[in-house]
C-alpha cells in the first residue's frame, strides 16, 4: 500500500513537470530559476504549504461546550473570557493532555468587542479579555501550547460580532501581530458564492504575514448548506492542474488585495473580479482548491452533545460522497467537528465510538469540554496513546467504510504508514447486548498470504495471528466500537 501511494505521488510529480514544461514554453519563460522554483511548487501543492497540520491538529475549542456565554457577572467560571482559556490551558498541562499531543487552545465566537478601533482593527472585549489577545498567546506559548482565534468570512460572525468582510487583510495582520497560531474562519452572514474567492484570499493574507497560522475553514459546509454544486471531490489531488491554479490564483489575489484596499466599500462583488483561468468556476470550488487553501475544513453540520449527532456525522463520512476522504493527507484534513467526549450527552461507550471514529477519520482532535470537571474515564479515553497514534499516523489517511448493515454494524479501514491497518467495527445498535461479528481478513479485502498479527487498540491487547482465510469472532458493545490494528506477517 505504501509503495502504491509512493508510485501515485511519483506519477503526479512527473505529470506536474510535464504540464509545467508545456506552460513555461507557451509563456516563453524558460528561466532556470523560475523553473526550479515552480517545480518545487508542483510537489508542494497537494496541500496548503505552511508547514502546519502535517498530522491532524489536536487541542481544545470552546464552542460546543461553552457557546456564547458572555455573562461573566453571573457565571464567571464558564463565560467566554481570558480566564476560561487560561484555566483550560493550565489543565491541559497539569493533567497530561499536552504531553500526549493536545496543543491548540482555541477561542471561538464572541471574543471581540462590538466595534473595531479607529483604524479598523479588531479589539478583544475589554471586560472579558482585559489583558488582550497577545498576552493570551504569550501565556499559551509559555506553557508550550498554541492559541487559536475565530473570525468569520461574512459581515458579522454567527453570534453577531464584527466579521472580516472588507477587513480580511487587516485581520490577518492583527492575528499575526498578536502571535496567534490558528484561525477558524466561519461563514455566517456571507454569500457562499464568494467563498471560492474569499477563502483563498484570506489564506494568502495569512501567508504574507509571514507568521504560520493554521487555517481552519468552514467553506465546504456553507456551500453544501446553501445547496451550491457539491464540491468536486473526485478532482482532488488527481492531477497537477494545481500548479496552474496557483499561478492564476496569484494573479487574482493581487486583484483581491486591490479590491479590498481600494474598493473596500463597494459591496465586494468578488466574483466580478475573477480573471481568466476560471478562478470562480464551479469546478474550482472543489476539495483540491480547498486543500490548497485550508489546513482543515468543516464539511458538515455542527456536532452537538448527542449520540444522534455523532451517528449522523459518521454516516455522512461513510457515504464519502464524491470521494472526499481522498482529500485528507499531511497538511489538510476533513473536519467532522469537535469531540464531545467528557460532556453530558454520550455514554462512556458512545464516547469511545466518537473518539475511535475521529481517530480513524484522521480528524482534528479538538476537545470541547470542561477539563476541570471531566470524568476519569473520559480523560483516560482522550489520552489513550494507541488511539491517538491511529489518528496521528503520518500518512494521514482517512478511514473509509467497507460496508455497513444499516442500524447495526459497519466496518471501517484506515491504512497506516507501518503497512498495517486500523480496522474499526462500529455498532450503532442500542439493543442491550454486545453484537457478535465473525469475519476473516480475506473477507475484509485484505490480501497478505501469510496473514496478520492483530491487536485490540483501546486496551492494547494482543489478539494473536490469523491466517488470511481464518475466521475469527469479536463482540462489539452496544453503541460503541471495537478497533483492531492488523499488521501483515
Ligand atoms: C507561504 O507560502 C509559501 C509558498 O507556498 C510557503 O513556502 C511559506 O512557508 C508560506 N508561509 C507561511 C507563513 O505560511
Ligand atoms: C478515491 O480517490 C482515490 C485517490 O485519488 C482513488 O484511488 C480511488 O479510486 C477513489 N475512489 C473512488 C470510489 O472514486
Ligand atoms: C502496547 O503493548 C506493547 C507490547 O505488546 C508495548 O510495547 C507498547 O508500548 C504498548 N503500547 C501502549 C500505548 O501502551
Amino acid at each position: 500500500m505504501v509503495n502504491r501511494e509512493r508510485r501515485r505521488y511519483a506519477a503526479q510529480g512527473y505529470l506536474c513537470f510535464a504540464k509545467l514544461f508545456e506552460h513555461q514554453l507557451s509563456l516563453k519563460m524558460m528561466f532556470f530559476s523560475t523553473f526550479v522554483a515552480s517545480a518545487l511548487l508542483c510537489q508542494l501543492t497537494l496541500a496548503l504549504d505552511n508547514g502546519l497540520a502535517r498530522t491532524p491538529p489536536m487541542g481544545w475549542l470552546s464552542w460546543e461546550r461553552f457557546r456564547c456565554n458572555t455573562d461573566c457577572k453571573n457565571d464567571p467560571e464558564h463565560c467566554i473570557s481570558e480566564q476560561l482559556y487560561k484555566r483550560q490551558a493550565d489543565l491541559m498541562v497539569s493533567e497530561g493532555y499536552r504531553d500526549v499531543g493536545y496543543e491548540y487552545v482555541n477561542i471561538d465566537d464572541c471574543w471581540p468587542a462590538m466595534e473595531r478601533d479607529k483604524d479598523g482593527r479588531l479589539v478583544a472585549d475589554p471586560v472579558r479579555f482585559p489583558s488582550g489577545i497577545k498576552a493570551l498567546s504569550r501565556y499559551m506559548h509559555s506553557k508550550g501550547l498554541k492559541l487559536g482565534i475565530y473570525e468569520d468570512f461574512g459581515s458579522k460572525t454567527c453570534a453577531g460580532y464584527p466579521g472580516s468582510e472588507f477587513y480580511m487583510q487587516i485581520d490577518a495582520n492583527t492575528f499575526a501581530e498578536w502571535e496567534v497560531d490558528s484561525l477558524k474562519f466561519d461563514g455566517c452572514n456571507s454569500d457562499p458564492k464568494d467563498m471560492p474567492v474569499g477563502y483563498p484570499a484570506m489564506s494568502f493574507f495569512l501567508n504574507i504575514t509571514g507568521h504560520p497560522i493554521m487555517f481552519s475553514c468552514e467553506w465546504p459546509l456553507y456551500e453544501i448548506m446553501h445547496k451550491l454544486p457539491v464540491p468536486n471531490y473526485a478532482a482532488i489531488r488527481s492531477s497537477c492542474n494545481q500548479w496552474r491554479n496557483y499561478v492564476d490564483v496569484q494573479d487574482n489575489w493581487d486583484k483581491v488585495i486591490q479590491i479590498i484596499d481600494h474598493y473596500g466599500d463597494d459591496k465586494g462583488n468578488f466574483s466580478a473580479f475573477a480573471g481568466p483561468g476560471g478562478w470562480n468556476d464551479p469546478d474550482m470550488s472543489d476539495y483540491r482548491t480547498i486543500a490548497k487553501t485550508c489546513n482543515i475544513w468543516r464539511n458538515y453540520v455542527d456536532v452537538t452533545d448527542s449520540w444522534d449527532s455523532i451517528v449522523d456525522i459518521i454516516n455522512m463520512y461513510g457515504k464519502d460522497e464524491g470521494n472526499f476522504s481522498a482529500a485528507a493527507g499531511p497538511g489538510g484534513f476533513n473536519d467532522p467537528d469537535m469531540l464531545v467526549v467528557g460532556d453530558y450527552g454520550l455514554s462512556y461507550y458512545q464516547q469511545k465510538a466518537q473518539f475511535g471514529m475521529w481517530a480513524l477519520f484522521a480528524a482534528p482532535l479538538m476537545m470541547s469540554n470542561d477539563l476541570s470537571s471531566i470524568s476519569a474515564e473520559a480523560k483516560a479515553l482522550l489520552q489513550n496513546k494507541n488511539i491517538i497514534a491511529i489518528n496521528q499516523d503520518p500518512l494521514g489517511n482517512q478511514a473509509i467504510r467497507l460496508f455497513e448493515v444499516p442500524g447495526s454494524l459497519s466496518v471501517w479501514v484506515k491504512k497506516m504508514a507501518s503497512g498495517g491497518s486500523a480496522i474499526g467495527i462500529l455498532n450503532v445498535n442500542n439493543q442491550g447486548t454486545p453484537q457478535k461479528y465473525t469475519t476473516a481478513f480475506s473477507d475484509l479485502g485484505f490480501t497478505n498470504k501469510k496473514g496478520y498479527v492483530v491487536k485490540e487498540a483501546f486496551e492494547n491487547k494482543t489478539m494473536g495471528k490469523y491466517a488470511l482465510d481464518q475466521a475469527f469472532t469479536i463482540y462489539v458493545d452496544p453503541t460503541s466500537i471495537f478497533i483492531m490494528i492488523a499488521n501483515p506477517l
